[in-house]
């Protein structure tokens, strides 16, 4: 099974995905976590680029490639082979990230985009996309708290730099996306305290493998 986590800056997809892979260890299930940008070992070099505060000029276009040579490697090195062996992969950030950061948020072409990601990604699809939906003020105020206590304000701030505008229309392609595709993407309410947060994904999780015995 094959799970992607969603969201803003700051909506906490990173501690849900960590207490999820954690539940599914101890009902046994053998679990790999994995992030895009950076889940392979080109990824992170591509993710050093992609995030830092300090890459300037990069071009939209430029932008784009390099989050979909960080697919493309990530795909083929880590997340089929762990498929294949049966393995439950979790991963922070796939595909619906470029549809809307580069397409909502950048204003490329969205089904231009869907072609790219397929291409990059072997046509490789999330069984399940958990969007974590916060508020933009609310989201940004937590990641900028978590950027200042972590100190990755200049070498993970990029995006974070962008403007309230940029991020409201993020959120609002995550929320279209999940009207075209209620079957695959469920949106949940991360204002809940995170116990809640988990408590939800669990239970569509489980809904899910149920539905696929
Ligand atoms: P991430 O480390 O998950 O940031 P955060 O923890 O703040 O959510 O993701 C890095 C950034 O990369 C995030 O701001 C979204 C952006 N991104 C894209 O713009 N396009 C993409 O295809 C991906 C995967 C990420």
């Amino acid at each position: 099974m094959f799970i992607s986590f969603e969201g803003i800056e700051g909506s906490g997809k990173s501690t849900c995905m960590r207490l999820l892979a954690e539940h599914l260890e101890r009902h046994g299930y053998s679990v790999l976590t994995t992030r895009e940008p950076g889940g392979s070992a080109l990824g992170r070099t591509l993710r050093h680029m992609l995030l830092d505060v300090r890459t300037t000029r990069l071009t939209n276009r430029a932008e784009l490639f390099l989050f979909l040579a960080d697919r493309a490697q990530h795909v083929t090195e880590v997340i089929r082979p762990a498929l294949e062996e049966g393995q439950v992969v979790l991963c922070d950030r796939y595909v619906d990230s470029t549809l809307v950061y580069q397409g909502y948020g950048r204003g490329i072409d969205v089904d231009m985009l869907r072609q790219l990601n397929a291409h990059a990604a072997t046509a490789l699809m999330p069984d399940l996309t958990l969007l974590l939906d916060v508020p933009v003020e609310e989201g940004l105020a937590r990641a900028g708290q978590r950027n200042q206590e972590e100190g990755t304000v200049i070498s993970e701030g990029r995006f974070e730099a962008e403007s309230m505008v940029f991020h409201g229309r993020v959120r609002e392609g995550y929320l279209a996306l999940a009207e075209e595709e209620p079957k695959r993407i469920v949106r949940i309410d991360a204002t809940q305290p995170p116990e809640d947060v988990l408590l939800s994904c669990v239970s569509v999780v489980e809904r899910w493998l149920h539905s696929a015995e």
